[in-house]
């Protein structure tokens, strides 16, 4: 009996499935050695949960640092092939990819040119390894020269307008699964695009390609390093008329509930550590497999920590994707993926 009487305050107070008087209940006893600290884990995290995200740009054996991205590359289609592999070989089963194009135009015609930089990258991938699971991030942003996820009125202060840039959306997504991509991943936020991708793929025989949603992806100031990595920053304006309210976890549930209804088979939300609570609401609303995306702004953040000698990277690291997995999260796309995979592999 702990002094008290009622032990530690938690007699006939328990409520986690646990009914009547606990005045002796002891978590402590459980975590006294390591073998049973790891059989009472409820929550796990492995290297096949882990996506790569990679950024591809013509080329031949080029790797451009990223300056806000730590060990972050853009990478020419064989590098590209190159990072891949060695995530494979940390258990890493997936990759998403992001094209940076030559150039850009109003239409974004590199997003769904046959030969534009994804398609190649898919392509090669593909072939030199089969056994990659590749996604492709559907946007328009990187092809855009005023780098907004749709087409953009002029004649109205520059709004982005929703319904015609649906077909060029899902012209790209075709275009990705011609080329061989596994999984197609918009990420624009216009309304009504999953079902616009959808009918078009299965239009022209690819109703086998599984839909990744960024169903909830909200405006976020945790792009700002991406926007560098992926040259995809707006000229003028922000994304906040077509991206979430950072405010607003139930309006988040029905764009998730909506991509649903229009045949997403993978939803996702991003960011994700400040978004912990909308993670893990869509799971248990919806029961979906789900994603969370770890972006730029917070892996750069953990890097700069790091690089200071301010916190322990890898186990901070460690800590923050398996708290993503805690909150609802079926698979992480991380650029720590491959890092994370060779700590994983080593053991703790
Ligand atoms: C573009 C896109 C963005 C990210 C993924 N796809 C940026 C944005 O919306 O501005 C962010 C990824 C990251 O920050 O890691 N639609
Ligand atoms: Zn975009």
């Amino acid at each position: 009996m702990i002094a008290g009487g009622e032990g530690l305050g938690y007699g006939g107070r328990m409520s986690f499935g646990l009914t009547g008087h606990f005045p002796d209940y002891r978590p402590r006893r459980l975590r006294r050695t390591p073998a049973l600290r790891r059989m009472m884990r409820e929550t796990s995290l492995a290297a096949e949960q882990l996506v790569l995200p990679l950024f591809a740009r013509s080329g031949r054996k080029a790797r451009h640092p990223v300056a806000a991205m730590p060990g972050v590359f853009q990478l020419s289609p064989d590098e590209a092939a190159r990072e891949a592999e060695k995530a494979l070989a940390l258990g890493v089963p997936a990759v998403l990819l992001f094209g940076i194009p030559d150039g850009k135009d109003e239409k974004a015609s590199g997003a769904f040119a046959r030969n534009g930089i994804v398609q190649q990258t898919v392509r090669l991938l593909k072939k030199e390894l089969p056994q990659l699971t590749v996604m492709t991030d559907v946007c328009l942003c990187e092809y855009m020269s005023h780098g907004h996820c749709g087409i953009v009125r002029m004649q109205r202060g520059g709004e982005v307008d929703n319904d015609p840039t649906l077909p060029l959306l899902a012209r790209t997504a075709l275009s990705h699964a011609e080329a061989g991509a596994d999984v197609v991943a918009p990420s624009d936020m216009m309304d009504g695009r999953v079902a616009a991708i959808r009918h078009e793929l299965d239009r022209h025989g690819f109703s086998g390609t599984p839909i990744l949603s960024y169903a909830a992806k909200f405006a976020s100031a945790y792009y700002g390093p991406f926007r560098e990595a992926a040259e995809s920053a707006p000229k003028f304006g922000d994304r906040r008329s077509y991206q979430l309210d950072g405010a607003n976890a139930r309006e988040a549930l029905r764009e998730v509930a909506m991509d649903i209804q229009e045949g997403a088979d993978l939803v996702m939300v991003k960011p994700a550590l400040a978004y912990l609570d909308v993670l893990y609401r869509v799971k248990a609303e919806f029961g979906y497999p789900t994603g969370a995306y770890a972006v730029s702004g917070e892996y750069s953040m953990m890097k700069a920590a790091a690089a200071r000698g301010w916190i322990d990277e890898r186990a901070a690291t460690l800590e923050t994707l398996l708290a993503m997995r805690r909150a609802g999260a079926d698979f992480i796309i991380t650029y720590s993926a491959a890092e994370a995979a060779r700590w994983l592999k080593e053991g703790s």
